[in-house]
Formats: C-alpha cells, structure tokens, sequence
C-alpha cells in the first residue's frame, strides 16, 4: 500500500480502536475524516478534542483532523449534505471501527441497527465514490460457539455466545459482498481482547479485561471499609475476613482450568499490528491479532492475589462447585462477570498463520501478558478510578506544554458498561 499522503475516513473516532488509529495516521501525515457522535452537553468537535488532549496531539497536527458530526444509526450517516458529499468524494480509504459493543440480548435491536444497517449506511455513502480500500475492524470471536482452530478466513455461521459476536459476523459478509460489487478491497482485522499500553498502562475504555479484576478491587474496597469502618456484619455475611495487617481473605474460587484462558492484546500491539497489516495486505483478506498464548486464569488470579494483596481467590474445577456449592460471594462475582465467561475459559485456536507473517517481517511481537505489565495496567486503572477521574499527572505534550487531560470531561458511562454494574453492585 502507498505511504503517499491519503485522505481516510475513520468511524469510531471516540473509541478506544479509532482514536488510536487516527491519532497514529495522523502522525504519518495523513488527513483524517473522523466520523464522531455528539452527546447532549458535548459536540462530536468538543469529544475529539478532548482526545487529542489525552493523546498529546500537537495544534500543528490537528488541521489535519476533520470531525464529522455523524452516526450510523440513520440514512446517509445523518450527515450534512457538504458533509457526506465530502466522504464519498474524498475518502480513498476508509477504516470502520464504530461498533455497538453491547452484549445484551434486550440491546439486539440496537445492535443490528449500529452494527449491521450502520454498516449499509456507510457503504452507500462510499458507493460510487474515491473509496477504493476499506478496513472492518472486526473480532476474532465472529468464531462464536466453535472450539478447537478457528480459520483466519471468512467461515459459515455457527451458534454465537452473544448478538454482539453474531451482529459482527453477519457485517463480514455483508462487507465482503457490498466490497466486492463495488470494486473495493476489503480487509478484516479481528483482535481478540484489547487492553491498555503494554508500557504505560494506559486507556479509556476499562472492559473485558478490567471487568473481573474491578469486581474484586470493588470487593476488597467495599468488604474491607465495612470491616475498618463499621461494624463488619456486611462481610461476615459473605465469610471475608482481615489479618492483623489488614491483608484481606476474599472466599471465592474462580471457575479455571489450565487447558482454557482468555486472549489478551495490548492496544499498543494492536496498532502496530494494524498498521503492517495495512501496509503489507493490499490485496485484502482477514486477519487475526491475536495473542499467540491464552493466559489461564489461575495466572490472572494470580496476579490480582498479589497485585491487590488478597487471600483466599483461588481457582476451581467445576467439579469443585458440584461437591461444594457456590458461596454468596461467589455467586456475586458470577453474576458480576457472566456476560464475559465464555471469554475467559477460551479453548479456541485462532489461526494466525496469515497475520503472523505481516508480522514477522515487520519484527513485531505481542508483548506478553507478565506480572510487571499486568501491575502497569492495573496502577493506571486505579489510580484514574477506571476511567471516572482524570490522570493524576499532567500529560505532556509532543508540543511541551503540560496539560491535565481526560478522555471526555465527564465519565463516558454509556460506552462503559462497567460503570453501571458497579452502581448496581
Ligand atoms: N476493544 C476490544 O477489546 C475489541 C476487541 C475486538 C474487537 N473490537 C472491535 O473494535 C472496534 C472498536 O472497538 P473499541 O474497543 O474502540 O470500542 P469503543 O471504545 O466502545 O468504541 C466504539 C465506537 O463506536 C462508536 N459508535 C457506536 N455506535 C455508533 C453509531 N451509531 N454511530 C456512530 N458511531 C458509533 C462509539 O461512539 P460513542 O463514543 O459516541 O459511543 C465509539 O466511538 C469495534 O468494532 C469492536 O467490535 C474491539
């Protein structure tokens, strides 16, 4: 593919995936076309910019940046005539990271909306147009129910764990067939889960990963209060307990197996991985980028054990639970984390043979999920109260100036299902 400067079309410019690739194509020169909601208090224009802040992106960078005030939910990505005029005029490749990310079944309407006919709305804008390349950034669980290998390839349908999953693979082949009518090479990117910089520890979105571990930080946090504070009959109820130096015993056993885990890509891998796989692929196809290795969850309990300095978690078999039935803490903690099972005990191969040769000639490797990069991740996810409080250090700009910065000036709750459960909690 060109390195020549290009205008790009990107869709989730406020999400974790678009912004990053925005902010990494924009640095190489490139001019952006971001496609942005807006909320009722704060503009598409005032939500990017607030990015870009997070980002450290120079003024000198951001004339570059054009926000388009749409969404994908209605005809003609509720663009304004001059707007969608633009896309479709000058758009030569467009990378499609807007997503409805629900898993909720009640949610399935709006899921189908965003995820399928959003998907139809943006082609017929490009239809006829400058676009000739176009990127879906899909997920490596359009796998749904499969186990064993899972081809880096377009594959027939199967049972799906949620309409999320299902919603992605029926937007595959509905990109592969309006792609290939209209003379534009796809490509299909499925990452398996994403976390934050495998360096800094940074992010906004605090999902997947996060979630199990915020629960038990929740529960150390709540139980804990209870038993310093008041009179402790809260965590009595659920067996908790604390030593004399307030090291906190949580009673829970964590459904694990060593044969299954979960498959974990830090964000800053899967920018790097995207970008070779865009600049070596111009023929198109599908690829995985994915973590090579699954990380059992006896590792990432073990992890949270000594990272938040508590006894008791252990795995389990679920024989476990037949000869000892779930304690109430435990039957919380399912409950809590239900919605992401099938991600965690994961025996699913998802070839790579394709990716990894992109990869390899380009020198990179997933960084591995150690202790060291866990403690990263989960130091940034406290110390900015999972993404409601902003950076406790002022961010330093490629231009100098210090700047204190938040993703968004107000928690983005809407995105962020995590937050909701923790209320509910
Ligand atoms: N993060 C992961 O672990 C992961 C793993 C595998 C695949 N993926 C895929 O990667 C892509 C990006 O995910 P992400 O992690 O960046 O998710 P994210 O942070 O939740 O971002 C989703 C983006 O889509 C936008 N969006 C949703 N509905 C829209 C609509 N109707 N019109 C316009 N924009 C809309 C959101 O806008 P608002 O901010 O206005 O809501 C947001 O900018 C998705 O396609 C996802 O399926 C992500």
């Amino acid at each position: 593919m060109t390195t020549e400067p290009r205008t790009i079309l990107v869709t989730g410019g406020t999400g974790l995936l678009g912004s990053h690739i925005a902010v990494r194509l924009l640095a190489d020169g490139h001019r952006i076309l971001l496609l942005a909601r807006g909320r009722p208090r704060q503009s598409a224009r005032v939500r990017v910019d607030n990015l870009l802040d997070w980002f450290g992106v120079p003024q000198s960078l951001r004339s570059k940046l054009k926000v388009l005030d749409g969404n994908l939910d209605h005809p003609g990505l509720d663009l304004h005539g001059r707007d969608r005029q633009m896309v479709t005029e000058e758009a030569e490749e467009t990378i499609h990271c807007a997503s409805d990310t629900s898993f909720s079944t009640r949610k399935r309407q709006h899921v189908e909306r965003t995820n399928i006919r959003g998907l139809e709305h943006l082609l017929d804008v490009l239809q006829g147009g400058a676009c000739r390349g176009f990127h879906l950034i899909s997920t490596a669980y359009t796998a749904g129910k499969r186990s064993g290998s899972c081809p880096e390839d377009f594959a027939p349908a199967v049972a799906f764990h949620n309409v999320y999953e299902e919603t992605k693979h029926r937007a595959e082949h509905l990109a592969k067939l309006r792609c290939a009518q209209n003379r534009i090479v796809l490509t299909v990117h499925r990452p398996s889960i994403v976390y934050g910089d495998s360096v800094t520890g940074r992010t906004f979105l605090f999902n997947a990963l996060y979630y199990p571990v915020r629960t038990l930080h929740f529960f150390s946090k709540l139980y804990g209060r209870d038993i310093r504070e008041q009179d402790g009959a809260k965590a009595r109820a659920m067996g908790v307990t604390m030593d004399p130096d307030e090291t906190l015993h949580l009673p829970l056993r964590i459904a694990g197996s060593e044969s299954h885990g979960i498959n974990l890509i830090p964000v800053d891998h899967f920018i790097r991985a995207f970008m070779a796989i865009r600049a070596d692929a111009p023929q198109g196809g599908v690829f995985h980028i994915v973590n090579p290795d699954n990380i059992t969850i006896g590792r990432l309990v073990d992890y949270t054990r000594r990272f938040f300095r508590l006894k008791g978690l252990r795995t389990a078999v679920p024989d476990d639970f037949i000869d000892s039935p779930r304690n109430g803490l435990e039957l919380l903690f399912e409950n809590h984390i239900q919605a992401y099972g099938s991600y965690m005990q994961d025996n699913r191969i998802f070839e790579n043979a394709k990716s990894e040769a992109i990869l390899h000639r380009h020198g990179i490797t997933c960084p591995a999920f150690t202790y060291d990069v866990f403690a990263t991740c989960m130091r940034y996810a406290v110390d900015v109260d999972w993404g409601r409080s902003p950076e406790p250090h002022a961010a330093i700009r490629t231009d100098g100036k210090r700047q204190p910065f938040s993703p968004e000036t107000q928690p983005d709750e809407a995105r962020n299902e995590v937050a909701a459960g923790y209320r509910n909690a």
